[in-house]
């Protein structure tokens, strides 16, 4: 039995830490988001987890098109800037990293929500990826980190995470997946060698490895909607993830929660990263 000043205390402590869980995990932090294409994309659905966690976004667009969706999203976010972004040039990605610093606040958080690879090297055998399609995956889908890495850093004063987004396709054989799955290989291990360079910085980098999604992207994979199916017949919790599930992942990483976590890829995908066949 507990005495009254003991049960007082308890209830004091069980409030104080409820608080604590009450308060808005991203408060006071500034992200940048790169990949909202739609309200398809992850990156769209992680732009809105941060919103709700009470983080002030920049948001990055792919020509007029994104320009125009991403504008009219941000009129329900707080956003502080959206820029230009293709990240094969370093010119944009230089000018990205002026406008920031322009803003004078630190950086808190890059998320790193895009790919791409031609069309033709996600159906046809991989044997037949050409060199132009297998650097352009790479270029686009793996380098790409550690360019706006580089670009970001200087601006992440206090430290911070940055994220990016990956597929089991990286070290299992994916029908169609084919330079995508090799460049996801080349993404997290760029992932971890930044880890290891930024974590001085108390900068930390992550992956979050998602289960499919029907996305623009993921519908380029030939037969995607196969991948669907299975994972609802085999992962652990026979259900493929929603984007939101992705999108909260994404607020761990991004938060205080996670300060110990980098060099990590965090697997949310039903499970089925454990599962033999
Ligand atoms: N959807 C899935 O099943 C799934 C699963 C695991 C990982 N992922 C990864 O999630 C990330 C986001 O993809 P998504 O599924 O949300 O699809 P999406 O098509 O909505 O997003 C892809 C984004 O990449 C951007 N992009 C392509 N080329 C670019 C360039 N040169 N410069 C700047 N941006 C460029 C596009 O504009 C788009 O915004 C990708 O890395 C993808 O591989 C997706």
């Amino acid at each position: 039995m507990l005495t009254g000043e003991l049960r007082n205390s308890a209830r004091r402590h069980n409030f104080v830490t409820l608080k604590r869980f009450m308060a808005k995990l991203l408060e006071g932090k500034f992200a940048l988001i790169l990949g909202i294409a739609n309200k398809w994309s992850l990156a769209y659905s992680i732009a809105q987890a941060f919103h709700r966690e009470g983080a002030t976004l920049a948001l990055t667009y792919l020509g007029g098109k994104q320009k125009q969706t991403i504008e009219e999203f941000a009129q329900g976010w707080n956003v502080a800037a959206i820029l230009p972004c293709d990240v094969t040039k370093d010119d944009e990605l230089a000018a990205i990293a002026e406008s920031l610093r322009a803003l004078s606040r630190p950086l808190h958080a890059v998320v790193h929500s895009l790919a791409f690879a031609n069309r033709e090297d996600l159906s046809h055998p991989f044997c037949e990826t050409s060199r132009a399609g297998f650097l352009l995956a790479q270029d686009v889908s793996a380098y790409s980190l550690v360019a706006v890495a580089r670009a970001a850093a200087p601006l992440m004063t206090e430290g911070g995470s940055i994220s990016t987004l990956t597929y089991l396709g990286s070290t299992r054989v994916m029908p169609n997946y084919n330079v995508m799955g090799v460049a996801k290989a080349s993404l997290e291990a760029s992932m971890r060698y930044l880890a290891g360079d930024l974590g001085q910085q108390k900068i930390r980098v992550n992956a979050i490895s998602a289960g499919p999604v029907k996305t623009a992207s993921a519908r380029a994979v030939k037969d995607f909607s196969t991948i669907l199916d299975i994972t609802v017949s085999r992962a652990p919790l026979r259900r493929n993830v929603e984007p939101a599930e992705v999108a909260d992942s994404a607020v761990f990483l991004a938060s205080d929660l996670a300060r110990g976590v980098t060099g990590n890829i965090l697997f949310v995908d039903s499970g089925m990263h454990i599962m033999g066949f």
